[in-house]
């Protein structure tokens, strides 16, 4: 059976992180959280006290720099140089200085180049932001999920709650409003639907009914695959 590149996109808290996990076991792909590579940047970035806007030094950063994807006992574990940091990476700190991080050119090819690299014999679903536009023009299937800002939001408040981070609400609300400005307006791949992508409106539906869509989409391509 042929092996799909699966990309999906949208804004902050809109799924696509549990989505794409479940879509990617579901097939036994690859799953590929491009948005984790932007943050161990962010993080690494922090730590050397590189500020966003010194692209020269960003570039290097990027060089030097080793993002790994591990799976532990099925849970998947970001590392950096080594190190486990998919805990350190997704503060609400290191969120907002990896919007200003992603926006770099330089720091965006040198992602988009390893991603490809990593997504290009198939059998992958890569989500992000770019990747039905930029990483993955001719991806198989392409998903664009959405909802509204207060719903994500609000997803974000309980995962990072769940996660021990204390936040609060309002805050979280306002977070995800500034990464989608930031995500959008920016000049290099902003966040952006492909023409040919399902698009998805995941603000009243629960993820077994957001599945169900994304399974049809995936089976129809696979189907199509097979007879021609
Ligand atoms: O999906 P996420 O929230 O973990 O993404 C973190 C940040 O990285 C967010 O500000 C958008 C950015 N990002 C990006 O610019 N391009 C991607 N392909 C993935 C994420």
């Amino acid at each position: 059976m042929k092996k799909l590149i699966i990309a999906i996109d949208g804004p902050s808290g809109v799924g696509k992180s549990t989505l794409s996990k479940v879509l990617a076991h579901e097939f036994g792909y690859l799953n590929l959280d491009t948005g984790a590579m932007y943050r161990a940047v962010a993080l690494a970035s922090f730590r050397q006290g590189i500020d966003a806007s010194d692209h020269d030094a960003l570039r290097q950063l990027c060089e030097e720099i080793v993002i790994e994807f591990s799976c532990n006992k099925g849970e998947e574990h970001v590392l950096l140089n080594g190190e486990n940091v998919s805990s350190e990476i997704r503060t609400p700190e290191i969120s907002l200085l990896t919007a200003a991080v992603a926006a770099c050119p330089d720091v965006r090819q040198a992602m988009v180049a390893r991603q490809r690299e990593l997504g290009k014999a198939g059998g992958v679903v890569l989500e992000g932001r770019d990747i039905g536009t930029v990483v993955f023009p001719h991806a198989d299937v392409k998903f664009f999920l959405k909802a509204s800002a207060e719903v994500r939001g609000r997803r974000r408040f309980l995962e990072l709650q769940a996660n021990g981070v204390e936040v609060e609400l309002a805050r979280t609300i306002a977070d995800v409003e500034a990464r989608d400005a930031a995500d959008t307006n920016r000049t290099t791949s902003p966040l952006k639907q492909a023409e040919d992508a399902v698009v998805i409106d995941t603000t009243n539906l629960d993820i077994p009914q957001v599945m169900e869509r994304m399974f049809a989409a995936v089976a129809d391509r696979l189907n199509k695959g097979t007879s021609g």
